[in-house]
């Protein structure tokens, strides 16, 4: 008060007021400036232990990568049984695509990245989260630049990798030739004496999907995927936009817990309280997503990057007190030059 606030002992003071006191009074204080009660929050999250007794199986997260034009939007076009490649501009794939498809009481979830150069950084966040990378290898081009990127990204995530060898279906491919390319990048095929399993396709001709699909199902079944459904949800947002009246729809891919319509988020600079989910194949509304889910969200202020991980919170104010921390953190890298961060709408841009 002889400073001119009115303030009583449990007014919340600003940072330098707290400082000015704690060294006119020569007070030893811990100051939290909000910064580190996100990262107290948030780490107090991500620890929380699943108990083994809590853990159920969860759908395997499967992700193509490959050069652009190998096929990955047609593989997963025959897999889900619809079209995408038919409605995409010039053919490429411009946006994350994931989708989860029951499969016969066996749940797959599948990521399509996009295939274009200026994509690399979202294709390597997107093997984030994946649990089994497919890459796709037209059997006609054999391992390309982006060929190279994607064995790099998949085997630093460290995940298991199956070739779909694409185009099997075009006259005069030779399957050896890129079978020893392969090799070559420590991908050494099964009926060679190595680990990968390489399985032939044609996505045009539906050639080889009932052995892709078994074998993606070997592989989830001997890593025994599991998550815990009874926790709050936590995951990554793939990528988002504003969305005229709909305002941000984030798609987001649940990784541990359940994510429900009415939880508070947080993710990257952004937040809010989920309005409405839908599924991210039919657009039908759900109201809660379980692990491995993909989701389109809506309900957040502003649109999170690709790659950021989103919690749920208890509380709003707590969420919006961690979000706003973060976009001061961000507009002050930006300024200084040294922020990474990139966002979707960059994506497009370039
Ligand atoms: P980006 O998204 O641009 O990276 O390409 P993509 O890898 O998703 O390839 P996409 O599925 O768009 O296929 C590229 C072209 O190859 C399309 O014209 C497909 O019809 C064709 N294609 C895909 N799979 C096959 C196949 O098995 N056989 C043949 N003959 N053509 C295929
Ligand atoms: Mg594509």
């Amino acid at each position: 008060m002889g400073m001119g606030m009115m303030v009583n002992i449990n007014a919340d003071i600003d940072f330098e007021t707290a400082e000015l006191l704690a060294t006119e009074h020569d007070l030893d204080i811990e100051l939290k400036a909000a910064e580190s009660l996100e990262q107290e929050l948030i780490t107090e999250i991500e620890e929380i232990e699943d108990k083994p007794e809590t853990l159920i199986a969860r759908p395997p997260v499967v992700t193509f990568l490959g050069h652009v034009d190998h096929g990955k939007t047609s593989l997963l076009d025959h897999l889900v049984g619809i079209n995408v490649v038919k409605g995409e501009a010039g053919g490429i794939t411009q946006h994350i695509r994931a989708y989860k498809i029951d499969n016969n009481g066996h749940p797959v979830t599948f990521v399509d990245t996009p295939g274009h150069e200026a994509f690399t950084e979202m294709r390597a966040r997107g093997a984030n989260v994946t649990d089994i990378a497919v890459l796709v290898v037209a059997a006609d081009d054999g391992i390309m630049p982006q060929t190279e990127e994607a064995i790099s990204h998949a085997k630093a995530a460290e995940v298991p990798i199956v070739v779909a060898l694409n185009k099997i279906d075009l006259e005069g491919v030779d399957a050896n030739r890129v079978m020893t390319q392969l090799t070559e990048h420590q991908l050494t095929p099964s009926e060679w004496g190595g680990d990968v399993e390489i399985v032939r396709t044609s996505a045009t001709q539906g050639i080889g999907m009932e052995e892709l699909l078994e074998t993606l199902l070997t592989i989830a079944e001997l890593n025994e995927y599991s998550a815990n459904p009874d926790r709050s949800a936590l995951g990554v947002c793939l990528e988002s936009e504003q969305q005229g009246d709909r305002g941000v729809v984030a798609k987001m891919i649940v990784q541990n817990g359940t994510l429900r319509v009415g939880d508070i988020l947080v993710c990257g600079p952004a937040h809010g309280r989920v309005r409405a989910m839908q599924d991210t194949l039919t657009g039908k509304p759900i109201l809660e997503a379980g692990p491995s889910t993909p989701v389109s969200l809506m309900g957040l202020d502003t649109p999170p990057g690709a790659g950021d991980r989103f919690h749920v919170l208890k509380d709003i104010s707590q969420a919006r007190e961690i979000a706003s921390a973060r976009e001061g953190e961000s507009s002050r890298q930006s300024l200084s030059g040294i922020t990474t961060k990139v966002s979707f709408d960059s994506f497009q841009e370039m």
